[in-house]
């Protein structure tokens, strides 16, 4: 890695100009743990660093690619786009309001810390999302949850540089086209922001009073076996992180994307099709009369467990996630997904949407 300052440095208590960093191994910054090199690669330090990019002569009109924790990225080749790595620090406690208390956290915190951060401080709400790999300005971005909450159900507002005029807008959550696993972030086309606009900072709804989110069936079986009918925060915290430690891989020690494919939304009357077939397969009706299927029960039953192209494998304890095995590419990751799609889509005729954005 080379280091070319784009401008001079700047004389003391002026503006900084673009530090660009060259030929830059991606490979630390995705989770999957896949090679590739960013061309030239700028670290977004704070929301002002977006303007400086989108005002320099060089940068500013190139096409850029934001870059946030690497969770939810299948990277296939080298990136010739300009990688903003967005590393905004920060926590704060922006205002305790008689219905919420709002915390404010940058784009660049890594999202399990801002959790912990807000247990301590005594700000329940967050707990059922511990431990989702990723930072705090990715989480918008694909609408991360678990455990019965999504991040949408606690999102506030989302701060954001806009690409083209490097001017912040902060957008109301009602605007941000929530859906499972899905956002006005993660479109181009019909008004969406995908490329048009780095999120710098999030500010998160914490409801008052706090209310458990209990309905899962791990946290019934966790209450039913300790006797605690009513845990508090920190003891629903305790039981995620166990109950993620136990079936998905640390992406410190095996790469890996989580999830690799949505869970399945189909009418009741497919449903019901299925089931005549398979009268095993999991299903969740939903409250709009729709059933969501379980991506990784049709995977485990098509016989995917522990399946290896090249590097890329499915992991052995749970059929929804793809790992990497140590030297995985990500065209054997991409080979693996399409490999599953085809073998889903025979037996189910269902097609499996993947989670991760490809590049
Ligand atoms: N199952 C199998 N075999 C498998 C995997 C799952 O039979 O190999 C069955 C399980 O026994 C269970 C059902 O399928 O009955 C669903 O599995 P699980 O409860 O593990 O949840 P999931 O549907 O696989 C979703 C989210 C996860 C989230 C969990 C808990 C998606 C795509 N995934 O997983 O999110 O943590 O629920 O809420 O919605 C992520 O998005 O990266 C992620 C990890």
């Amino acid at each position: 890695m080379s280091l070319t300052p784009a401008s001079a440095a700047p004389p003391a208590n002026e503006a900084p100009g673009v530090l660009i960093e060259t030929d830059v191994n991606l490979r630390p910054y995705n989770t999957f743990g896949l090679p590739a090199v960013a061309r030239r690669l700028v670290r977004i330090r704070e929301a002002a660093d977006v303007r400086r990019v989108v005002d320099h002569p060089e940068l500013g009109r190139a096409p850029k690619f934001v870059l946030g924790g690497g969770s939810n990225l299948v990277l296939t080749k080298d990136v010739d786009s300009v990688v903003l790595k967005v590393e905004i620090p920060g926590i704060r406690l922006l205002e305790t309001r008689d219905d919420a208390w709002i915390v404010e956290a940058g784009a660049g915190v890594v999202w399990h810390e801002l959790v912990g951060w807000t247990l301590e401080q005594g700000l329940p709400g967050l707990e059922n999302m511990a431990l989702i790999p990723g930072t705090v300005g990715a989480a918008p971005v694909q609408n991360i949850g678990a455990y019965g909450i999504e991040v949408k159900d606690r999102l506030e507002a989302v701060e954001v540089m806009d690409l083209v005029t490097g001017r912040p807008a902060l957008l109301p959550a009602e605007v941000c086209r929530f859906a499972y696993r899905d956002s006005v972030f993660k479109h181009s086309d019909f008004g969406g922001l995908a490329g048009k606009s780095v999120i710098t900072k999030v500010r998160l709804r914490l409801p008052r009073p706090w209310r458990p989110v209990l309905g899962y069936l791990e946290i019934e079986r966790r209450m039913a076996e300790t006797g605690i009918t009513a845990p508090d925060a920190r003891q629903i915290f305790d039981w995620i992180v166990a109950v993620r430690r136990a079936k998905l891989p640390d992406p410190a020690v095996i790469g890996n994307a989580g999830s690799f494919f949505k869970n399945p939304v189909v009418t009741e009357e497919q449903c019901r099709d299925i089931i005549g077939r398979d009268p095993g397969i999991v299903h969740y009706p939903m409250p709009d009369g729709s059933v969501k299927l379980a991506a990784g029960w049709m995977i485990d039953a098509c016989g995917w467990k522990g399946k290896t192209v090249g590097g890329a494998a499915v992991y052995e304890k749970q059929a929804l996630v793809l790992v990497n095995k140590g030297e995985a590419r990500g065209a054997e990751v991409v080979t693996l997904a399409r490999a599953i799609q085809e073998s889903v889509y025979g037996r189910f005729g269902i097609r499996l949407e993947p989670e991760p954005v490809v590049v």
